[in-house]
């Protein structure tokens, strides 16, 4: 990925502007301006000029789909995408991207963003089998049918909405991969571990545990840190699945 780019200073000619200087973490909307940001013909880099052709995205979103798309990917192959709380719902067609045995995504969330539909017509625009691949719905955790076969997948699923996306999961024996945000001691489970856990902390442990208890295998991952510190990447398969 290219991360840094050159720009020409009135006075000395070409400069070199520091990688830093485009940080992954940053909201900020992802614009024709950004292109020359994603250099080269490497996938990530013609998603990202896709997505800066669509104008609206915000750079974490990219930056966190694509890093845990590819662990996601490094793991499991195939079966359906459903992308719970999925927003702009790039992780779903990332997923897709890195892997074309899966047949479709779905995309559900309660409120999906208008731009949701700006991201996917560029990236239907430079890879054509994404059309009629990709759905979104408006539709809350629970009212997503779920099949055994499907690969849920949630990214910031914020507070206890990743509980209702792993319980879902695991009530299918589905594969699944989240990657928690704002845990809140109030309404998701510490199991007790918050005197020596920070209390975040000890929420996705407990998460990890629940999985293990319902006879899942587990992994626990980050996404680098520099995109966002909520950069827990927890992924489970049923053991029943495992080769
Ligand atoms: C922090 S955003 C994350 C969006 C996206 N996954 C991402 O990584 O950018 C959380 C999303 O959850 C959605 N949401 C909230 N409650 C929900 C529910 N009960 N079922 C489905 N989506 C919900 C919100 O509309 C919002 O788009």
């Amino acid at each position: 990925m290219c991360l840094s780019a050159s720009t020409h200073s009135k006075r000395s000619g070409p400069r070199r502007v520091p990688a830093s200087s485009f940080s992954p973490s940053s909201r900020g909307r992802l614009t024709d301006r950004d292109r020359d940001r994603f250099q080269g013909e490497t996938l990530f880099a013609r998603i990202g000029r896709a997505v800066c052709r669509a104008g609206c995205l915000p750079r974490k979103e990219l930056f966190e789909s694509w890093e845990t798309a590819k662990r996601v990917r490094r793991l499991f192959r195939g079966g359906r995408i459903v992308d719970l709380c999925g927003g702009h719902g790039l992780l779903a067609q990332v997923l897709l991207l890195l892997d074309s045995s899966s047949p479709a995504a779905l995309v559900a969330d309660t409120a999906l963003p208008p731009s949701h539909a700006a991201v996917y017509a560029a990236l239907a625009d430079a890879w054509p089998r994404l059309r009629d691949r990709v759905a979104f719905v408006t539709a809350s955790i629970e009212d997503v049918h779920l099949e055994v076969d499907d690969l849920v997948v949630s990214i910031h699923a914020c507070g206890a909405l990743t509980d209702r996306v792993l319980a879902r999961a695991i009530a299918a024996r589905a594969r699944v991969a989240v990657v928690p945000c704002c845990q809140d001691a109030a309404s998701c489970d510490t199991g007790r571990l918050d005197g020596w856990l920070d209390a975040a902390t000890a929420i996705d442990v407990q998460r990890a545990s629940r999985l293990a208890q319902a006879r899942y295998r587990v992994w626990t991952q980050t996404i680098p840190p520099a995109i966002t510190p909520q950069n827990r990447l927890l992924i489970g398969q049923p053991i029943e699945r495992a080769r």
